[in-house]
């Protein structure tokens, strides 16, 4: 039988259903469960059966949890967004949970025993590994769906265009390709456990300052080449079911009725089949809205002023000002991307989790991401014959830092530091209990002791007696406001300087958002970067300072010395009084990102010709490596392969991430085209080849309408960062326009 012809028989068969539902009939016979359709024929079908309200019901998801005196809704878990099952139909409710790190808020009817925390967004992107990327999504979905949800509101893939936003704890970092296919892997990572994931926050949501009306201006084609091109590799790798519009404004409209970035971008010229939904509290109409491409606004009742896809829509849809076809053409969408991911042959519902297979894959990531970014006379990795180890600082005693807002995760064991402020959204700032403290001293026979840091003097004492001294720094950053500055917050600086006068063997062990000012770095031995390192934070930290790991993360971000190299050198409005940083000012109406347009991070400091404190790209290990002669060539489609051979050249087992750069013809800055992660022992080498589709190569023409390659010489770079190049090789390119989805 061809697939028309039980399509239309259930399409009768639903009609049926609808009328006879009035008349008090028995349910319908349900042919969309008939999992040999596709998932636009199934949700087609149901579309057909389902009544006004239902659709109505389906578009506006209610916020999960109860808030402001309004109860919890009956059947939602405590969390962010949900959806009542349409019983009547056979299909559950959508319950929706924050997001890329874990299962947020995870304290719900159903569990009360936390979730898997995995390390900062940027630690999995630092790992350059997309297998990492996806274990961790992987991890997260199931324990998601065990947890009965079945959207995972995760896929941050933001790009990083300044260190002192406040979310970039969650995203990928600062370079489109890296960015992309990193959180690409993610979302797949999730979905492959029947969870829908959602890429977010569409678009150009780079700074949280005046979030929720701050007009980001972007030249259209410049931010095809940035912002919108991480999120068009992302889609085309991970095709997630949803995408959340963001708070902003993008050149000048709100991005949740922005019809350029919803219509045009995501559904028509990426083809984006599955569903927008807002942000919570970003809608701000419901005919302009709907007509720009908004499929679901989601828990309106609590954060929008009114909720603009129930009463206003219908009055629209009444009016025709909003077509019915519109209105199903969301629905459609919604169920489309449950169908796709099997969020209905597959309910999401209570069940067993392995949490110590899962703090695994949590900890796997930390190892893999964390960036070793000195190691002046070798003195890591540590040894276990040590006789006495000072730890000092950031509560190092009890666990490592999370980072704040919706995305925060309560981890197995709890929060082992409480009541530090601020104790209210968007805290209470959250700790892992993985402490760093008893995982040193495990491997050092007891002799590790600790001071807290806030006695200067006292650390200092401890670090003199001591034959290393490792400090913890910490900064909290959270959703809601960004950081006006790059300094670390109270004593840090001085405790720092204190320690490392008093003990030259001084390891910094940072637990940050991103890129802080290091002021005292000169005087240090060795600094490792940790991110926010998750759940099993502190045993991966341990393994890396004892050597039971080699690092071998590297920068997804460049480090600027401080603000004065960045594009914007304050944010207007930065700040959070409850931690000690007053807003500097009034927010600004917009942000100018013009100012970089498509350079972002390195290719900023390349086209000033500066220098930033630790190039994008960067990362030391205890080993080293080297590369052999590149051999490129291209064909006739514009696909360039790259070949060339990794040898591990110190004496310790390790892995490296040889990196690909182009510099187009005409173009100042180099782009990332290519990577690979390879582990090598001692001597190995290995040949690596990189296809690189003609894509990465392509710049966006607005006349075309689309990519191209414009043909000319161009010069491939091979390096260890995007500042250190060991072998180069020239190519030319032909003319091309490649098609399809970036990869
Ligand atoms: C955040 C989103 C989050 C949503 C639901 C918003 O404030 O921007 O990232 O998914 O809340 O909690």
């Amino acid at each position: 039988m061809s697939r028309r012809s039980p399509y239309l028989l259930a399409s009768a068969i639903a009609l049926a259903v609808v009328a006879g539902a009035a008349a008090g009939e028995p349910p319908p016979a349900r042919p969309w469960m008939d999992a040999a359709l596709s998932p636009d024929a199934r949700a087609a079908l149901v579309v057909q059966a389902m009544t006004p309200d239902e659709k109505f019901q389906l578009i506006t998801a209610r916020y999960g949890s109860g808030s402001d005196g309004r109860p919890m809704p009956d059947g939602a878990l405590g969390s962010a967004g949900f959806v009542p099952a349409l019983a009547r139909l056979g299909l559950p409710a959508l319950q929706e949970t924050d997001a890329g790190l874990g299962v947020a808020r995870p304290l719900n009817a159903h569990s009360s025993d936390g979730a898997t925390a995995l390390p900062s967004g940027l630690a999995t992107a630092a790992s350059w590994d997309p297998a990492v990327a996806e274990a961790g999504g992987a991890m997260i979905g199931l324990e998601a769906h065990r947890k009965g949800f079945n959207v995972l509101l995760a896929g941050g893939v933001n790009l990083l265009r300044d260190p002192r936003n406040g979310r970039n704890f969650e995203y990928a970092g600062e370079d489109p390709l890296l960015a992309g296919i990193m959180a690409g892997h993610a979302v797949r990572g999730v979905q492959s456990q029947h969870v829908v994931s959602t890429l977010k926050h569409y678009a150009v949501n780079d700074l949280e300052t005046g979030r929720n009306t701050m007009n980001a201006k972007l030249d259209p084609v410049a931010a095809r080449e940035s912002d919108l091109r991480a999120f068009e590799i992302a889609l085309g790798i991970g095709e997630p079911g949803s995408v959340m519009c963001a708070y902003n404004r993008v050149n000048g409209t709100y991005a949740c009725e922005n019809e350029w970035l919803l219509d045009q971008v995501l559904k028509r010229d990426w083809g984006f089949k599955g569903f927008v939904m807002s942000d919570w509290g970003a809608v701000h109409s419901a005919a302009k809205s709907a007509l720009a491409g908004l499929d679901q606004e989601s828990a309106g009742e609590t954060f929008d002023p009114q909720v603009y896809f129930d009463g206003p829509l219908r009055e629209a849809v009444a009016a025709g000002e909003v077509p019915q076809a519109r209105l199903d053409d969301m629905v459609q969408r919604i169920l489309r991307s449950l169908f796709a991911v099997g969020a209905i042959d597959h309910p999401a519902g209570p069940a067993p989790i392995d949490y110590a297979a899962d703090a695994k894959v949590a900890q796997d990531a930390a190892e893999a991401g964390a960036v070793l970014l000195r190691n002046e006379g070798g003195l890591l990795p540590l040894a276990g014959t040590l006789k006495s180890v000072a730890v000092i600082g950031a509560h190092a005693d009890k666990g490592v830092l999370a980072g704040g807002g919706s995305s925060a995760v309560t981890a197995p064991g709890g929060n082992p530091v409480v009541g530090l402020a601020p104790t209210a959204w968007p805290g209470p700032v959250k700790y892992h209990p993985s402490a760093p403290l008893a995982a040193i001293a495990r491997r050092v026979g007891g002799n590790a002791r600790y001071a807290s840091g806030a006695d200067i003097a006292a650390a200092a004492e401890l670090a003199a007696s001591s034959e290393v001294a490792v400090v913890f720094v910490q900064q909290w950053a959270a959703e809601s406001f960004d950081r006006p500055g790059m300094a670390l917050d109270g004593n840090q600086d001085a405790l720092v300087a204190a320690v490392a006068k008093a003990n030259p063997r001084t390891v910094v062990v940072l637990e940050n958002n991103g890129p802080v000012a290091m002021p005292w770095l000169a005087q240090t031995a060795a600094v490792l970067e940790a991110w926010y390192p998750g759940n099993a934070g502190g045993e991966a930290i341990a393994r890396l300072l004892f050597g039971e790991v080699d690092p071998s993360g590297r920068l997804p971000l460049s480090w600027p010395r401080d603000e004065s190299q960045l594009p914007r050198p304050a944010i207007a409005g930065a700040g959070l009084a409850e931690i000690g940083l007053p807003p500097q000012g009034k927010p600004a109406d917009t942000v100018d990102y013009d100012i970089e347009g498509a350079d972002v991070g390195y290719r900023w400091f390349q086209r000033r010709g500066e220098k930033p404190l630790f190039p994008f790209g960067y990362g030391l290990g205890y080993t080293t490596f080297g590369y052999g002669p590149l051999a490129v060539a291209t064909d006739a489609t514009g696909a360039v392969t790259a070949s060339f051979t990794v040898t591990n050249t110190g004496r310790r087992a390790g892995a490296d991430v040889p990196q690909l750069y182009a510099r187009l013809p005409g173009e100042a800055a180099s782009r990332l085209v290519g990577w690979q992660k390879v582990a090598l022992q001692p001597g190995e080498t290995k040949r690596i080849r990189l296809a690189l589709p003609a894509v990465r190569f392509a710049r966006y023409d607005e006349r075309d309408h689309g990519w191209r390659v414009a043909a000319g010489a161009c010069h491939l770079l091979l390096g260890h960062s995007s500042a250190q190049i060991e072998q180069q090789a020239k190519l030319r390119l032909p003319g091309v326009f490649p098609a399809g989805m970036q990869r």
